[in-house]
């Protein structure tokens, strides 16, 4: 078979590194469950690695922003808000403890998380009463900010940390798809009062599934730790006082993150340098805007994206991702605003309207660490319109 007809996929796990050894290792010694150093070794390094002074691993990401948001006191009838455009998860997580997310619109240039609108809201259509702030609208209290740093760029989260100060709010980073990104020297996730990370196996490194809560709040760690390995008080006796979860990551998970982790910053740099072939490859092609790394910022690049504005292009993102398809090659839109899905009708949304129009441009292109440079050669012609087949 000729690269020509090898199936590109979108983003799929590179395994280079000391998984097998270490996997074996937990095979050897029967430390296989949720007990066991690798898990321990995999909470240190990610600690170690974004600059937090507490790590708890957690069965996967989603597991992670459920507990970040109970330990921060997050509850039925809150509010957090979030932006529009995500993954489901972070939103989900919101809804599992019986607040509401609040959506929010996303910066045109950066594809994150409005600043400037947070503020808007929470200055114009919020009160606050006691020093806590209550949304005008649905008179709930809101509780926290979850930005999310979508596709390994950073959102410009400094103005969300003073918006927090003064309003008393709790910020929450989904850092799920940047572990690694900077925000002017700071990484993500170790910069709000919990940050969340994902290992599923489409992120830049995975477990095979997982998640991890950073934090320096010693206390809130306890507590993840405790709801996360079902909240046992007394585990002789079975005493648990709480209501707990089996959120807890295995072992063989774990030493598969470990390995992971050793490979990350060199993944980092492979994926920067699959996102400069793209941006020399697609500069000049008429109708695609290519993503913006801000000067505060680092991006890790997970998945590349760009939009297709159809009156210059001349087709849709949705034509391009078929034509991609008949080629064999996985291309995604970005995710349906989230405001619009039915399990969310009954959320405030605030004042959007850049996030639809993302969301109709938006095309995410291959974008895997094993991506080799032929392969991406020929996403890039097929974009350009000079793909031979
Ligand atoms: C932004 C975001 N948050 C949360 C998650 C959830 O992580 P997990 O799949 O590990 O539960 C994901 C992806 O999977 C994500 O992309």
């Amino acid at each position: 078979m000729t690269d020509n007809k090898k199936f590109i996929p979108l983003a799929i796990p590179a395994i280079q590194g000391k998984e097998w050894e270490y996997i074996k290792d937990c095979l050897d010694t029967g430390w296989v469950s949720s007990a066991g150093s690798y898990v321990n070794k995999f909470e240190q390094v990610v600690a170690e690695y974004v600059g937090c002074n507490h790590a708890v691993a957690c069965s996967s990401g989603t597991a992670a922003l459920h507990t970040a948001l109970m330990v921060a006191g997050i509850g039925a009838d809150d509010e957090v808000l979030m932006p529009t455009i995500t993954f489901v998860a972070p939103a989900n997580a919101v809804r599992y403890t019986g607040a509401y997310p609040v959506f929010m619109d996303i910066q045109p240039d950066t594809w994150q998380l409005d600043t400037n609108k947070v503020k808007d809201f929470l200055l114009k259509e919020c009160d606050v009463k006691d020093g806590q702030c209550v949304n005008k609208h649905t008179q709930r209290n809101v509780k926290a900010i979850l930005p999310v740093h979508i596709l390994g760029h950073p959102v410009d989260i400094d103005p969300i940390l003073e918006l927090a100060k003064k309003f008393n709010l709790i910020v929450i980073e989904d850092a799920a798809e940047s572990i690694g990104a900077i925000y002017k020297e700071k990484k993500v996730g170790a910069i709000g009062d919990i940050g969340c990370f994902s290992f599923n196996g489409n992120k830049i490194i995975t477990a095979g599934g997982g998640g991890m809560l950073v934090t320096n709040n010693q206390q809130w760690a306890e507590k993840a730790r405790y709801l996360t390995t079902q909240a046992k008080d007394e585990p002789v006796e079975s005493i648990h006082n709480a209501i707990g979860y089996n959120y807890r990551l295995t072992n063989i998970q774990a030493a598969m993150g470990v390995a992971q982790m050793e490979c990350l910053d060199k993944y980092i740099e492979v994926k920067r340098a699959i996102a400069e072939r793209y941006f020399e490859g697609l500069a000049d092609v008429a109708g695609i805007t290519l993503p913006q790394e801000k000067e505060w910022a680092q991006s890790i690049y997970w998945l590349y994206t760009v939009l297709i504005d159809q009156n210059k292009y001349g087709m849709t993102s949705r034509d391009l991702l078929k034509k991609f398809s008949e080629c064999g090659i996985e291309t995604r839109p970005l995710w349906h605003p989230l405001h619009r899905l039915a399990p969310f009708k009954d959320c405030y949304a605030y004042d959007i309207c850049v996030a639809d129009d993302l969301y109709t441009k938006a095309l995410s292109i291959p974008s895997s660490i094993e991506l080799s440079v032929d392969s991406q050669q020929r996403v890039i012609e097929i974009i350009q319109g000079a793909f031979k087949g």
